[in-house]
């Protein structure tokens, strides 16, 4: 089979990884792709928005088969004309998307469905807004309703601080259109989980779980980045959990997605706090993680194809997913500078120099005119290791992102380190 990727991120590079290691794929492309998914087949020059540009490549490359990485694609309706020209295609429809490009209608069908998420309030007036966050008790959790990159939402300790935000948003237009409307939200107060199943709309399979860090600095200080490392599964994550999850929130919001018309095939993300009250819903995401799954997909024995054409062809249910017990962690190395502004071009080296089993897989990168790799992005790769032990895949991890060097490279020392006063994971 002839497959497409679409993104260039390291999340696109380790899932054409792992259908490259598919017996049943022969061609692997992706679009736009990295330096690092041009080593496993072929990078076609268009972006992840241009429907019709994907279309033309699909058909010019005669794909069998499309993967959708990241959510700016769902949005732009690409599943939606693949299915309508009876091409082949993993993700949801732009309308069952919603449930990530529209944080008000997540909130709405969650609230109709008994889903356990924060309380909300939603504004589209910047009156009412101000005059709803005066009264309310700090901290107060503003989000731009569409989608902002990841940098949609503010946690804020004070009443001035949400206001701030809220003007930024509403008034100031900082997102865009995605802030125009803006929910206002209870803080939850827990440990954060990523939660992952592969659905086919109907089916849901067994859920797999990591953790993310998404701020720039050691001991989760700093600013917001698009994810800085990873590691699955969370030390929490048990059979006990897994059956909650799946009774209380998964297998409802697929359900309830159906019911309304919208049924989701592909791979839903939950964003989960876990509360004294049990795990709340932060949010939905309608694809994979980044940067979870460069820790999630090396603990995967199954064939990633049979898994993606299983969502396609309704039968998740028959398919099952083999999962290796050992722990997976991938530290993201990135820019000095990142995520305010970093200097690109630099050359990179010492990737070849990896551990056999320790994967490197590229974000920001691009093919120098000597076939060298030079960065050309922020966050600019994942090093992802396997362990018998979440240590034992740390260490490794480190010691492979040691050997690879860049003029200003910088990662974060504490990903997967468990010392309970770091990190609260
Ligand atoms: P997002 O960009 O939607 O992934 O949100 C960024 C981060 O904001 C999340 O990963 C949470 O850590 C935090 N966050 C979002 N909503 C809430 C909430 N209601 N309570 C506490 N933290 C939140
Ligand atoms: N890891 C956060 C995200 O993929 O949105």
């Amino acid at each position: 089979m002839r497959v497409m990727v679409i993104g260039n991120g390291s999340r696109e590079h380790a899932i054409a990884w792992k259908l490259r290691a598919s017996p049943r794929v022969t061609e692997i492309f992706a679009a736009p792709g990295n330096a690092g998914t041009a080593q496993l087949g072929v990078n076609i020059d268009v972006q992840p928005t241009d429907v019709d540009g994907l279309l033309a490549a699909a058909r010019k490359h005669a794909i069998d088969l499309t993967v959708v990485g990241p959510e700016m694609s769902l949005e732009a309706g690409v599943v939606d004309r693949f299915e309508a020209e009876g091409l082949r295609i993993v993700g949801p429809t732009q309308a069952a998307a919603r449930i990530e490009s529209s944080k008000s209608f997540a909130k709405r069908l969650m609230e109709r469905h008994g889903v356990p998420t924060s309380r909300a309030e939603v504004f589209s007036s910047y009156g009412e807004a101000r005059e709803y966050v005066s009264l309310a008790s700090a901290p107060i959790v503003i989000k731009a309703d569409g989608l902002a990159a990841g940098k949609g939402v503010r946690v804020c300790a004070s009443t001035e601080e949400a206001l701030e935000a809220l003007r930024e948003s509403m008034e100031d237009r900082v997102f865009g259109d995605a802030g125009r409307r803006v929910l206002v939200e209870e803080c939850l107060i827990g440990q954060e989980i990523s939660v992952f199943t592969f659905t086919d709309g109907v089916h849901l399979s067994p859920l797999m779980a990591a953790c993310d860090y998404k701020r720039i600095g050691d001991g989760d200080l700093g600013l917001n980045t698009g994810g800085m490392g990873s590691y699955s599964p969370p030390l929490v994550w048990n059979a006990e959990l897994e059956a909650q999850v799946m009774s209380e929130v998964m297998a409802p919001i697929v359900r309830a997605l159906a019911e309304e018309g919208c049924p989701f095939r592909g791979v839903l993300y939950g964003g989960l706090m876990l509360t004294a009250d049990g795990p709340k819903v932060i949010e939905f995401n309608a694809r994979l993680g980044d940067p979870e799954t460069q820790a999630v997909l090396p603990r995967m024995e199954t064939d990633l194809l049979d898994v993606f054409e299983a969502i396609v062809d309704g039968t998740v249910d028959r398919t099952p997913i083999a999962w290796s017990p050992k722990a997976g962690v991938g530290v993201v190395v990135a820019s000095g500078g990142y995520p305010e502004a970093y200097t690109t071009g630099y050359p990179v080296s010492g990737m070849d120099d990896v551990d056999e089993g320790v994967a490197v897989f590229h974000a920001g990168t691009s093919t120098s005119n000597d076939g060298g790799v030079v960065t050309a992005g922020g966050r600019v790769l994942t090093v992802s290791a396997i362990g018998e032990t979440l240590e034992e895949a740390r260490s490794r991890a480190y010691e492979n992102a040691a050997r690879i060097s860049f003029e200003g490279a910088y990662y974060r020392r504490d990903i997967a380190a468990l010392a309970p006063a770091a990190s609260g994971r």
